[in-house]
């Protein structure tokens, strides 16, 4: 095994129900699932980040010779290492580094390093690894941290696997059923203006240090799902202990995947797949999981890596096509399916607001409805910097009755009124009374901002999956400034 893991500053003991999980004298992974009814005993176990048992029987079953290393990719003789296969080299003697295999030809199997690279010599003995490509079972991942092969981060031990594939496919589209349902966040700005369904996909673009990940944060405090998935995916270590910090407040179980930029391309990409892999393993049984994956961009760009140093042609700007293929993968597997639903939010990066870039392009087409923020609110201190102009939630009219879609709709009225005259507003060139629904806008403008701007630290009630209860008052509010604005 390789190292490559991050020590994230969170400590405690294992929760009793994951104790219930991973313990025992039969080993971790011969044991039933447990049926535990979703939601209910797993409250705030994420302080809890001790270790379980590792799954036995993973050990070796051929051996081949390292052949040539040149550049990100290695070329390895190998019997019986398909794409995708995983297999260990042997460094210093006793220290193997991960790698996986991506393609291969007449010469043998190419594989690219996805462990810390370390006293690699030519012969080097090569071993196949019979790796669980079943994600972990998602009860006895609750609470933790885990790396992208799905070992707790602290401790490096490994979860009793589960029943859901690492790379499965997406739910038949007839196996979907109509999304109806409607998910409160307890975020003002998104209850009212952008609201959330249960199996919707959002995008959330932003350029960096806007407050993405806040926001994500923000999102998995106060959401009604029965379980959080957290995929952090190439950030920096420093943010993935800030982020473990904003959803120890959370209610609800909670998973972190993490892959922080130093790390391989190759676990970046399956830190990302791990993560929708779990949030789909609570689908299955049923459970609602809100799936945030930070950032979406960062998953792009290892797989655009691992591309091209496996010798795919770059196509737009940069990105070869194999990249475009993967993205609708993982997205689609998100959503309702069956009797359960994972609810996803994935950040994309948008530097300079070019919504044009080739990611954020494509991620626009495949997603269900878009957040985008703006950094000249965020300046402002408007956060969340929540461009609600910009913004849209595709499944809007799927969940909200025709008085509350009419008041979002005379709010948006009179926030595009307000952007349309900033300018002559603020140099007071505008003459009031030339435009009755300009003044009642104007006359109502901090109520429009208090309404949009929810603290971090306000909102310590926001922190106890009190979505549904702020819903009312939401909705109480919107209604009044819609009376207000409309002329
Ligand atoms: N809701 C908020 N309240 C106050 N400050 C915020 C908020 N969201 C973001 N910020 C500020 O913006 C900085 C960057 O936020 P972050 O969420 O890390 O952005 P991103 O993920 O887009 O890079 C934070 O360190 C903080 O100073
Ligand atoms: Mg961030």
């Amino acid at each position: 095994m390789t190292g490559g893991g991050q020590g994230v500053p969170v400590s405690g003991s294992v929760p009793v129900s994951d104790r219930a999980v991973v313990s025992g004298g039969v080993p971790a992974s011969a044991q039933p699932h447990p049926e535990a009814p979703v939601g209910a005993p797993l409250r705030t176990p994420l302080r809890a980040l001790a270790g379980a048992p590792p799954v036995p029987g993973a050990g070796m079953v051929a051996a081949g010779r390292l052949v040539r290393a040149r550049g990100p990719v290695w070329l390895v003789r190998l019997e019986g290492a398909g794409l995708g296969a995983v297999v260990e080299v042997e460094g210093a003697p006793g220290r193997w580094v991960r790698a996986q295999v991506v393609g291969f030809d007449e010469d043998g199997v190419w594989v690219m390093p996805c462990g810390v690279v370390a006293d690699i010599r030519p012969g080097a003995t090569v071993r196949l690894v019979p790796l669980a490509e079943r994600a972990p079972c998602p009860v006895a991942s609750a609470g933790r941290v885990l790396d992208a092969f799905g070992r707790c981060l602290r401790s490096g031990a490994a979860m009793p696997a589960g029943d859901e594939p690492v790379r499965g496919p997406a739910p038949a589209a007839l196996q979907r059923p109509p999304i109806v349902e409607r998910v409160w966040t307890g975020l003002r700005v998104i209850d009212g203006l952008l609201p959330l369904a249960r199996g919707q996909r959002v995008g959330l673009f932003a350029g960096s240090g806007v407050g993405k990940s806040t926001l994500l944060g923000q999102v998995a405090a106060g959401v009604a799902a029965d379980a959080v998935v957290v995929g952090l995916i190439g950030e920096r270590g420093r943010e993935v202990g800030e982020m473990v910090e904003l959803l120890a407040a959370s209610s609800v179980p909670v998973t972190v995947v993490v892959a922080t930029s130093d790390e391989p391309a190759l676990r970046r990409v399956r830190a990302a797949e791990l993560a929708t892999a779990l949030a789909c393993a609570w689908r299955r049984r049923g459970a609602h999981c809100l799936l945030l994956l930070d950032s979406l961009t960062r998953y792009a760009r290892a797989l655009r890596e691992v591309a091209l140093a496996s010798g795919e042609a770059p196509a737009r700007r940069g990105y070869p096509a194999s990249v475009f293929a993967r993205l609708p993968e993982v997205i689609e597997r998100a959503g309702a399916a069956g009797t359960g639903a994972v609810t996803a939010v994935y950040t994309v990066l948008v530097d300079g607001g070019d919504m044009e870039e080739p990611i954020a392009d494509e991620v626009r087409g495949l997603v269900d409805g878009h957040w985008v923020l703006d950094r000249e609110l965020a300046r402002c201190g408007h956060y969340p910097a929540v461009d609600v102009l910009s913004s849209v939630s595709r499944l809007a009219g799927h969940v909200c009755g025709p008085e509350e879609l009419d008041h979002a709709r005379a709010v948006r009225a009179a926030l595009a009124l307000l952007s349309e005259h900033r300018d002559a507003i603020d140099l007071g060139l505008y003459v009031p009374g030339s435009r009755p629904a300009l003044d009642l806008a104007i006359a109502v403008r901090e109520g429009l901002r208090a309404f949009l701007v929810q603290g971090v630290a306000s909102d310590g009630a926001q922190a106890c999956a009190q979505g549904e209860v702020a819903a009312g008052e939401t909705r109480a509010w919107l209604a009044a400034l819609a009376r207000e604005v409309e002329p």
